[in-house]
């Protein structure tokens, strides 16, 4: 699949649920309105359409939610999907979670066929992590990292960077993922969804994390060979990578590789964009896959050239109405 501007798409990223245990202050609004039930693709369909996308040169799916793990007996769909693994018509699955329930689900992952994971945690500080989350438990989220550890799976933690939050806590956090050989990304908000606040208040640009860090630790610029977004600085003092993805102020657009499904069957061409294919109807009218596959290649035949986030006092509305738990970042 190549889109209109060369763009090889190789990569899907799965939003199984939009629901979540937690409401993340830059994420949600406390009282989130969800998708009904009924709306949301099966388990079976999520699989047919993911593997139509293998079919078509997919060569990597993440699943995302809002938390994934909060879907009832979504490890069936990573069992399954691992099929396409030994195949090898498909290198990686892989899976962003905030954690809470990793510690009941890592074992299975990693028989599944995952490798590596995606932990969003934005504070090392239990109170603080709770006030970040509106009512998480730090504990267990630490449980399920040390679950993923002795499981075996690589974990990348990603930490939204909150101006006046989290803001004195990101050498700690260096250090902390620099001794569990974790990986450590951190990400700028983006203006995506109501969440009954100002976001102007919270962005912090990533250049001033990374001004500041540089005054503690020393960090040398690795290339990038993941092809997304982040770009890579490896920590001399502990070895580990740390990660900045800038969608505010750095444009990452030009070797986009991705494209996102929603639990309803919608494809996004785009994070910043409203754009959206219809995968459900051709989905469900026919048992052959051929108004699948037709209906991905047209989406794709449309995939915009970028995004334009702006958050500043005079654009203080969200760029896109959905939420992150929508399509999953
Ligand atoms: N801006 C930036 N990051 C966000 N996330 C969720 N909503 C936003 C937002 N508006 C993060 C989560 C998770 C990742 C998938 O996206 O914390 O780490
Ligand atoms: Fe849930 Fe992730 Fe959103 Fe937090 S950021 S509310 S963990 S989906």
């Amino acid at each position: 699949m190549i889109d209109p501007f060369g763009r090889s798409i190789s990569y899907l990223r799965v939003s199984v649920t939009d629901r979540c245990d937690l409401r993340c202050v830059y994420c949600m609004s406390e009282d989130m309105t969800f998708l009904p039930k009924k709306d949301l693709l099966t388990l079976e369909e999520l699989d047919r359409v993911c593997s139509a996308f293998v079919g078509l040169g997919v060569k990597k799916l993440r699943i995302t939610g809002g938390e994934p793990l909060v879907r009832k007996n979504v490890m069936t769909l990573f069992n399954n999907l691992g099929r396409h693994l030994k195949t090898g018509a498909l290198e990686e699955l892989t899976l962003t979670t905030n954690g809470t329930q990793l510690a009941q689900h890592a074992q299975h992952l990693k028989a599944a066929g995952v490798a590596r994971i995606n932990v969003s945690l934005d504070s090392l500080d239990a109170t603080r992590f709770t006030s970040i989350t509106r009512w998480g438990n730090h504990a267990e989220v630490m449980n399920g990292l040390n679950a993923a550890k002795d499981a075996g799976l690589k974990v990348k933690i990603n930490t939204v960077a909150l101006r006046g939050v989290n803001d004195d806590e990101f050498d700690d956090l260096v250090a902390w993922t620099g001794s569990n050989g974790f990986d450590l990304v951190f990400i700028e908000t983006m203006p995506m969804g109501d969440i009954g606040s100002d976001r102007t208040d919270q962005y912090l640009p990533l250049s001033m994390v990374r001004a500041r860090l540089g005054q503690r630790w020393t960090l040398s610029s690795i290339p990038d060979n993941t092809g997304g977004p982040a770009r890579y600085m490896r920590c001399a003092e502990t070895g580990g990578r740390v990660g900045f993805i800038t969608p505010m102020t750095h444009n990452f657009c030009e070797s986009c590789n991705r494209v996102r499904l929603t639990c309803t069957g919608q494809l996004y061409m785009c994070l910043g964009q409203d754009d959206v294919a219809d995968l459900r109807a051709p989905l469900r009218k026919s048992e052959s896959d051929a108004p699948l596959v037709a209906a991905i290649h047209e989406a794709i035949g449309r995939k915009p050239k970028g995004h334009d986030f702006v958050i500043d006092r005079r654009h203080n509305k969200p760029a896109v109405s959905r939420h992150m738990s929508v399509t999953g970042g």
